[in-house]
């Protein structure tokens, strides 16, 4: 915590393809040091040709292997409604449905508790296969156990319509053991260019000093607490994010120091859900 930062109340303003869009935001807010935080001359992009833009999409599967993540997230998903005791029709349970079932907030966390914190065996994904296909790109081995917790660390992200079911805009390597991972966004169900995952291009070369954000774990979005850091703002203005909106069978990667988050779900019935997986520098 820094000292002397009080807590305070702000509107989070971000603009998602030219589109306003705000939230309500709590926490301890500052500006950082004068510091790029990311090293150019050496990170996970250095062998690749979109290292400035930080993003890029990469056809990751076949029909009939997106078919079986989809299902094996649809069976996971299934598992946290029962924890969370609410019924469902298992055999015609469709993800893009999940919002009506789950109403309330203390519903959805129950869910998310156990859909938040998964590893690759609870999943049907040939992890192997993506280490190889993701190094090869990369020019750089990659593992999908993340070094510093000594294990995969995989999240499904379910974004509700016409809810805050958002983490605030962040970069994932304010947080020490994401500092040389790859992060992967994979699109599930309910992905489209009005609920893919916001980035702002070339955000992870901006300098400490132009940004406004709290620490990490102590930024509150409608009550529910963050590990990563709120990032506000820079000093000239709101983020201008962008939807790269990739298509089933592909996903989005992209540098931990890349700002990203804050995917609000602009379609008015059909919930969202997005894969996270992250590969560590072996
Ligand atoms: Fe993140």
């Amino acid at each position: 915590m820094h000292k002397n930062s009080k807590l305070t109340s702000e509107r989070c303003v971000v603009y998602i393809n030219e589109e306003e869009f705000d939230f309500e935001v709590k926490g301890s807010f500052f500006e950082g040091k004068d510091e790029l935080l990311f090293n150019t001359s050496d990170n996970i992009l250095s062998n690749v040709s979109w290292q400035n833009s930080g993003f890029s999409i990469l056809k990751l599967f076949t029909e009939a292997s997106f078919l079986d993540l989809q299902n094996s997230i649809t069976t996971n998903i299934i598992e946290g409604l029962r924890k969370a005791n609410i019924k469902i029709n298992s055999d015609n349970f469709n993800l893009k449905d999940y919002h009506k079932y789950v109403t309330n907030a203390e519903d959805h966390f129950a869910v998310i508790n156990h859909t938040r914190n998964l590893r690759n065996e609870d999943l049907k994904i040939d992890i192997e296969a993506l280490e190889k296909l993701l190094s090869k790109h990369l020019k750089i081995k990659l593992s999908s156990i993340i070094k510093d917790l000594g294990r995969s660390h995989i999240q499904i992200r379910i974004s509700r319509p016409d809810s805050l079911d958002i983490n605030p805009p962040h970069r994932d390597s304010y947080l020490d053991y994401y500092k040389n991972i790859l992060n992967i966004w994979i699109p599930i169900s309910g992905c489209n260019d009005k609920s893919s995952l916001p980035i702002v291009p070339g955000s992870h070369l901006i300098n400490e000093r132009n940004i406004i954000r709290t620490d990490a774990r102590s930024a509150y979005v409608n009550g529910n607490i963050y590990a990563v850091p709120c990032m506000l703002k820079t000093v000239d203005g709101p983020f201008k994010m962008i939807r790269p909106n990739p298509k089933e069978t592909e996903a989005l990667i992209f540098t931990p120091y890349l700002v990203h988050g804050a995917a609000v779900n602009l379609n008015s019935d059909i919930t969202r859900i997005s894969l996270e997986l992250r590969f560590d520098k072996c």
